[in-house]
């Protein structure tokens, strides 16, 4: 498994290009399943897990050709029994479950195993199948979902903390190819579902209000093929600025949307970052010192889930006392006993708050990667880190993050990749 060597104290300076986001390829690529028609998909980030959606719907039986950037997609002929060891490797799978239930009238996925930020249920997903007349069952670790005809529903799709983000994806791909209007209360904001119901009408669907708790849907008969751009990746983007802070350096990050990271900048604004927001590209700026800042995570706008180990990693920098509430995932503080490795100084409250006693200088040591944003707080820690820092198991990183090393390399930061085989 490979591991990054980083050495740390180095401003992180220059210029870095945003990359296309993860989180809206995935259920874009999965929305390609609902026509039999070509769909080229373009601004797509190098991730393993792209790879890893493509191995899934090949072996639906799609057409799948990926090459540097772009992600062409015909499923022509396709089936409905997802591959079960294939599925329960990436989450983000499950949502293949709305398209082959719209395109075939069965779907089977396997349970979506849980990871080390959370159980990961799908109730929310199978209650919105059900709502639009799929039934489903548990057989053998998969969910088999059928039904005869999709008949649009009011669906309320709110959770236990909110908000599902890929539940709101799968019962749109469900929807769309539905007899009648369809109703979504609750729904998840994310850009990334805002980005997937613009692929699906170009498509040829019949959506409004995405972006907004209320999307309403008119099925139609059936989707074209269509070519899209994704948008660029506001977790990495955010990554970036926070990393670039961390070092009290000065980068220019391109090619993101400000307005996708607004919580983002709003905190490290009352942190004492300084930054100018610019057309399509973020100057961030480092400071003599940051001020500590409370942060709970909350569904879009709100400040995310998906940054809130890199929030945690500059909080050890502040001189005082940071809170961090998480209240998205219900077990998202692994990288809490690794940044401790470097000295951080984090107590964990009743398991959803973490208070960081900042200040104490960090030191380089070897730490562990436990999952995709645990792995860029323990990179950012690094990048500060007196002396040598080594983040094994970056397997995770690679997930969602593409050539990280690269960038970082190319921003002056002392980071390489040991390649172990
Ligand atoms: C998406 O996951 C993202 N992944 C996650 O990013 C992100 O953290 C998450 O949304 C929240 O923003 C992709 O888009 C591939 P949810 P998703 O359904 O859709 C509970 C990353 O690092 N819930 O919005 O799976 C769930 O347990 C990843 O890029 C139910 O209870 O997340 C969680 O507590 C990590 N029942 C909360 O809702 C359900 O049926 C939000 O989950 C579904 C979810």
């Amino acid at each position: 498994m490979d591991s990054l060597l980083i050495e740390g104290g180095v401003p992180l300076r220059g210029e870095v290009d945003i990359s296309g986001a993860k989180n809206a390829v995935l259920p874009i690529m999965a929305a390609a399943l609902l026509t039999e028609e070509t769909c080229v998909i373009r601004n797509v980030p190098n991730l393993s897990d792209v790879r890893f959606m493509g191995r899934i719907l090949a072996s639906l039986g799609a057409e799948v050709k990926i090459e540097e950037g772009t992600v062409q997609l015909r499923a022509a002929r396709i089936h409905g029994r997802g591959d079960y060891e294939l599925i329960r490797k990436m989450r983000g799978s499950v949502c293949i479950l709305g398209p082959l239930l719209a395109r075939l009238g069965v779907a089977e996925v396997s349970l979506p195993g849980g990871c080390v930020i959370g159980s990961r249920p799908i109730d929310l997903h199978l209650k919105g199948m059900e709502a639009l007349g799929g039934v489903a069952e548990i057989k053998g670790g998969y969910v088999v979902v059928r039904v005869g005809e999709l008949v649009g529903n009011q669906i309320f799709l709110g959770g236990r903390v909110g908000p599902t983000v890929l539940g709101t994806a799968n019962v749109m791909m469900a929807a769309v190819l539905a007899r009648g209007r369809t109703v979504i209360e609750s729904a998840a904001c994310e850009p990334e579902v805002v980005d997937l119901a613009t692929f699906l009408s170009s498509m040829g669907a019949k959506i409004s209000g995405a972006g907004s708790p209320t999307i309403e849907i008119d099925g139609v008969p059936a989707l074209g093929g269509t070519t899209h751009d994704v948008i660029p990746d506001r977790i990495e983007a955010a990554t970036f600025a926070i990393a670039a802070a961390a070092t009290r350096g000065e980068i220019e990050i391109r090619g993101l949307r400000c307005e996708h990271i607004g919580a983002v900048l709003d905190k490290l604004k009352e942190a004492g970052v300084p930054f100018q927001r610019g057309e399509g590209s973020l100057r961030v700026n480092g400071a003599d010192a940051f001020r500590p800042v409370d942060v709970t995570t909350q569904p879009f706008a709100g400040f995310p889930t998906d940054v809130q180990a890199q929030m945690m990693a500059l909080m050890t920098l502040t001189d005082g006392i940071s809170v961090i509430t998480e209240r998205i995932f219900e077990s998202r503080f692994m990288h809490v006993s690794e940044l401790a490795r470097l000295g951080a100084e984090i107590a964990i409250e009743g398991g959803a708050t973490a208070i960081i006693k900042g200040g104490r200088p960090l030191s380089g040591a070897p730490v562990m990667a436990s999952d995709l944003r645990a792995s860029a707080a323990l990179v950012i820690a690094g990048l500060v880190a007196d002396g040598r820092t080594d983040v094994k198991r970056i397997y995770h990183l690679d997930r969602g993050y593409e050539r990280i090393d690269e960038k970082l390399g190319k921003l002056g930061g002392r980071v390489s990749r040991l390649r172990e085989t």
